[in-house]
């Protein structure tokens, strides 16, 4: 049988470090469970720009379209502010989402019981948490056309198009309903239909996939902003929250830091299904580069040790494995093991990007 592939893109910033730690996870998963994977590593963001002028080279993307999945660390720093707009590090993520068509952004947010205390919220309102964001990440503004700044008479103007097909909307829709399916069974569209056009569009082609195909579920409809406020509020009234890619970039940091810190989320880029089955994948932190604290031992790995469970889970059929390696963490966390997003200024002594990776690969044990 071949291996399964994986492209690793470990990107800038805390990237890499956190990729160091995915790899003892995955080296574990190989000498002990037998799940080899066939795996290569590359550039995507600021460090490809460095190396080749350009934050995704082809070859990279050709890569990308043939294996299983890919798992991508950070892209973005500083010192990229000033490149032109299609160089920055950004573009070559967007280029992956958009090229390989992965349209259904997988954002959890699940509170783990040892750090209920560390929300900023009340520990009742977040204790047990376990919402699933479902972001379109193909289209929308971030895509659509005309954009550009253009001089207007004597002044320029910023712009860019909020665009959403039928098909767009449908195609999200439904991996929101069969999402539903296999949780608490109820859908809540966020858009902003009493000022957007493309937010009226949206809302009537959920309600018309759900009509047709997915009664069972429970559906509910509401402006983004109000959403906004009762993930705030009151967030354990959500299962899952289906939203366009702008509303959901935003809604999804709000979600994840009701569990505590953006260092714990992670998340699975979805497309359409290849010939063997499986879907296009991209797995990838919600955190960012965090260029602040790069190469400091600062950066928490579990987000994106968790994407790599998720990659388990969604690509390669090890339901079992993705269980193990969460329960790890679990553990670990119960345990009082802490990187410094977790913790408040005299908590004692942190544990170390690589401390923390060590840690959950001693829990699998
Ligand atoms: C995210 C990020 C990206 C986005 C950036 C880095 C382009 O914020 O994945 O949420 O806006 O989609
Ligand atoms: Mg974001």
């Amino acid at each position: 049988m071949t291996k399964p592939s994986l492209l690793i893109l470990p990107g800038d910033g805390i990237g890499p470090e956190v990729m160091t730690e995915v790899r003892k996870v995955i080296s574990w998963f190989g000498q002990n469970r037998g799940l080899e994977f066939d795996l290569s590593e590359d550039l995507v963001g600021g460090c490809a720009y460095d190396a080749h002028g350009t934050p995704l080279h082809d070859d990279v993307m050709a890569k990308a379209q043939e294996v299983d999945a890919v798992l991508l660390g950070a892209v973005g720093g500083p010192e990229y502010d000033n490149l032109g707009f299609d160089l920055k590090p950004e573009r070559g993520l967007l280029r992956l989402r958009k090229e390989m068509d992965l349209f259904a952004n997988l954002r959890p947010a699940q509170c783990f019981d040892a750090l209920a205390d560390f929300s900023s919220l009340k520990t009742e309102i977040v204790a047990g948490l376990d919402i699933m964001i479902v972001r379109e990440s193909t289209s929308g503004v971030y895509f659509g056309e005309p954009r550009g700044i253009f001089q207007e008479g004597n002044e320029r103007i910023g712009l860019n198009t909020q665009r959403y097909t039928e098909s767009e909307i449908d195609r999200v829709a439904r991996s929101a309903f069969e999402l539903a399916r296999r949780r608490n069974n109820k859908v809540c569209s966020m858009e902003k239909a009493n000022v957007m056009e493309s937010g009226v569009l949206w809302r009537e082609i959920v309600q018309k996939v759900h009509d047709a195909d997915y009664t069972d579920v429970e559906l509910t409809h509401m402006y983004a902003d109000a959403g906004a406020m009762q993930l705030c509020r009151w967030p354990k009234q959500f299962d899952v929250i289906v939203t366009d890619n702008l509303f959901g970039d935003i809604l999804s940091d709000t979600a994840a830091m009701l569990t505590g810190s953006l260092g714990m989320l992670p998340s699975a880029t979805l497309g359409p299904f290849m010939e063997n089955g499986r879907p296009k994948a991209m797995y990838e932190p919600v955190h960012g580069s965090a260029p602040d604290i790069a190469g400091k031992g600062k950066a928490n790995p579990i987000a994106c040790i968790l994407s790599f469970a998720m990659a388990l889970r969604y690509s390669f059929d090890n339901g079992a494995e993705a269980n193990m390696l969460e329960q790890a963490i679990e553990s670990v966390l119960a345990s009082g093991a802490r990187t410094p997003d977790l913790m408040g200024p005299d908590d004692g002594k942190p544990f170390t990007t690589s401390q923390m990776g060590d840690a959950i690969v001693a829990a699998l044990r």
